[in-house]
């Protein structure tokens, strides 16, 4: 069964679920197995289709797992911010302010969430040059994102974090993935959503983002 959505309204209204993840629900297994067989459909470069994904639900793994995030979470450095972003981020007041309130509560709860889903990608890249990188991160990100459309479509609600990052090598080990061929791409908590509405998010300007033969 999936919700009656518009390609464009799945589009638009797949969001980061923290606060309304269903905790109390488990999620079925077929249910995973039919989104990972749409986010197969994926491209791949020269359809290598390098791509594995462990789903997490047994209890004692899951609390292994939920632990690695949560050292993860709070060992995790992203790019520095320019003034730029610090702008696109408070185009929408509160806007940021939701996603940390958000943090907070998905970090509250990791251990409750009855599912996750860390996709991987065979070929590790962390010295490879970017053509390489690109080609690499090409071949597994948009598989996760239809992952996660395909989960939105069946009334699961996914977020996309990357607290596999800093624990990666940790992270593979309790799952068994050969860290030195295999790399973690994600770390995406999976559960049913708390009610099905969902809208699209404000967003900075097209015109802030649309170039049209030149930057
Ligand atoms: C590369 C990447 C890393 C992210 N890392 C995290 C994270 O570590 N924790 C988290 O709760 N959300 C994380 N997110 C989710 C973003 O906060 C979310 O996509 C963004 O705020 C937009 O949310 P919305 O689509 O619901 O409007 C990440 C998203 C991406 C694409």
């Amino acid at each position: 069964m999936t919700l009656n959505l518009t390609p464009d309204e799945l589009l638009s209204t797949t969001r980061a679920v923290r606060k309304r993840l269903d905790l109390t629900r488990p999620v079925p297994r077929e249910l995973i197995e039919e989104c990972v067989d749409l986010a197969v459909q994926a491209p791949t470069g020269r359809n290598r289709q390098r791509w594995h994904f462990l789903v997490v639900t047994e209890p004692r793994q899951r609390r292994a797992v939920a632990d690695i995030f949560l050292r993860a979470q709070s060992q995790a450095t992203g790019q520095p911010l320019t003034e730029r972003d610090l702008w696109r981020m408070n185009y929408h007041p509160g806007s940021t302010d939701r996603v940390f309130d958000g943090l907070r509560h998905l970090a509250a709860n990791i251990h409750r969430v009855p599912a996750f889903v860390i996709p991987a990608v065979e070929g590790r890249t962390d010295q490879a040059p970017v053509t390489v990188q690109a080609g690499t991160w090409g071949s597994i990100l948009p598989a996760v994102w239809s992952f996660m459309l395909a989960a939105r479509a069946r009334g699961l609600g996914t977020v996309w974090t990357t607290a596999q990052g800093p624990l990666e090598r940790e992270l593979a080990q309790v799952l068994g993935v050969p860290y030195e061929k295999v790399m973690l791409a994600a770390f995406v908590p999976l559960a049913f959503t708390i009610g099905t509405d969902f809208k699209p998010a404000p967003r900075v300007p097209r015109k802030e983002v649309l170039h049209w033969d030149r930057w």
